[in-house]
């Protein structure tokens, strides 16, 4: 046989890396509880439809599609959006609003693989559904504030803009959504020349273009200020003013609500994904060039798959990213290891004693490693500093008669006789 590698685009997690997945994940999913979003689990593999429906082109055509045994068309999730707008509409569409939904997992699209863009990556996905209300979009704001500031992140800031201050412009000037998508898409990606050609395309206004081209610069870090020349540019077009008001509301409460965000307007920001109806934002830090997370308003994708009307703002946490962005700033991982002892028997009369305490001392929350190898006290000893553990526990002849055994200091490496009885609370006491 071959020697097999991953697949292209694939990725094992060895031991510390998947601890640090695993950390942001959990640190998210305590984040969720702390917020009241109750977790979900929704299936990886999804109807290509509903998937497709509004992923926009770049996710459409980067799909794990394929036929099932059974004929259906079926995809791998690109996203959690989607599987949570279907829960909306079908199982969950008689709960009472609003409702906060929290998941974590796996996602599949067939990027190229890059630094920072796998074809399977993670993200913590936080959606908030019945409220049209901009608390609804600045709580999405703060939580994926705390969330960064709770792993350690530093200097991150928030590009945030609102899609209907361009789709506002297009449709008044008769551009239809199909237009509008593959526009945005091309924003999406900063083709603005090409963007424009589109818009040209579409028998626009002369003040149209002009428009679009004045709102493409508009940008920075002075909020209120970035607002107020976005407001100028397209005060002939209604819905984009209405936009630019209700993104000065978002940032004036999640400003009064004494979160300090650190904020780069972009009038003319475009998302990929063709849901959005709103606010949309990203964080970023300097040292990557890509977003960490993505989020923002979509009040018609429940509708669409046949639910009644229910507004909705969310965020999903790319784990992956955020991962990369705490070895760059050298954020510490959890110490996971400070609390682990090893149990070693001085020989194989002993084992069964060994296994005995180690179930005793994981009853009192102790990560408990046995010697499995048979190896000498020196040796097993000689390995525990490899395995970072505190202490080490031996158990051998002369003390067990006594119901005792030797208890070692792994970093002072002093070690003293215990009894069996009091062995739990002298190690807690130590680790306190
Ligand atoms: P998205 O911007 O496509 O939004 O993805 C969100 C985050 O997932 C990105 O910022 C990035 O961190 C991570 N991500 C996406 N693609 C990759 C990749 N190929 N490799 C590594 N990480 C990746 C959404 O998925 C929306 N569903 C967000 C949302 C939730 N909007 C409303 N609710």
């Amino acid at each position: 046989m071959p020697a097999f590698r991953t697949v292209r685009g694939m990725r094992d997690f060895l031991p510390r890396d998947a601890e640090r997945m695993r950390h942001v994940e959990q640190v998210s999913r305590e984040l969720a509880q702390l917020y009241g979003y109750e977790e979900v689990i929704t299936p990886v593999v999804e109807s290509y439809d509903l998937l497709a429906a509004k992923a926009g082109e770049e996710i459409r055509k980067r799909m794990f599609a394929f036929e099932d045994l059974g004929g259906r068309k079926v995809a791998l999730r690109p996203e959690f959006t989607a599987s949570m707008a279907r829960l909306m509409a079908t199982k969950m569409r008689n709960e009472p609003k609003p409702i906060r939904l929290f998941s974590v997992g796996s996602l599949y699209r067939y990027d190229e693989p890059q630094y920072g863009r796998f074809r399977e990556f993670w993200q913590a996905d936080y959606e908030l559904l019945g409220s049209t209300r901009p608390e609804a979009d600045a709580e999405i704001l703060m939580l994926t504030n705390d969330l960064l500031k709770k792993l350690g992140l530093r200097n991150y800031s928030f590009k945030i803009g609102h899609m209907e201050i361009l789709r506002g412009i297009l449709s008044q000037e008769g551009v239809g959504e199909e237009q509008q998508n593959r526009i945005m898409q091309l924003l999406d990606k900063k083709r603005w020349d090409e963007a424009l050609t589109v818009v040209r395309s579409a028998g626009v206004s002369q003040n149209c273009v002009a428009t679009l081209k004045k709102i493409f610069g508009t940008k920075g870090k002075e909020a209120f200020r970035v607002l107020k020349d976005a407001e100028e540019s397209v005060m002939e077009y209604e819905k984009s003013v209405a936009a630019v008001k209700n993104l000065r509301e978002i940032l004036e409460l999640t400003i009064k609500s004494g979160v300090e965000l650190d904020v780069m307007i972009e009038a003319g920001f475009a998302r990929g994904l063709e849901y959005y109806t709103g606010m949309v934002f990203e964080p970023y830090i300097s040292e990557i060039e890509m977003a960490l997370s993505g989020g923002g308003r979509y009040d018609k994708l429940v509708e669409l798959f046949g639910g009644e009307s229910i507004p909705a703002v969310g965020v999903a946490q790319g784990v992956d990213r955020i991962v990369l962005a705490m070895k760059k700033q050298r954020c510490p991982p959890k110490i996971a290891k400070e609390k682990k002892v090893l149990v070693i028997p001085v020989n194989e009369e002993y084992v069964a004693k060994a296994m005995e305490l180690s179930s005793l001392l994981r009853s009192a929350e102790l990560i408990v490693e046995v010697e499995v190898m048979a190896r000498t006290v020196s040796k097993a000893l000689s390995d525990a500093d490899r395995r970072a553990a505190a202490y080490a526990v031996i158990i051998g002849p002369a003390e067990l008669t006594e119901e005792k055994v030797v208890l070692r200091d792994m970093i002072k490496r002093e070690q003293k006789i215990v009894e069996i009885k009091d062995l739990c609370k002298e190690i807690l006491r130590r680790f306190m």
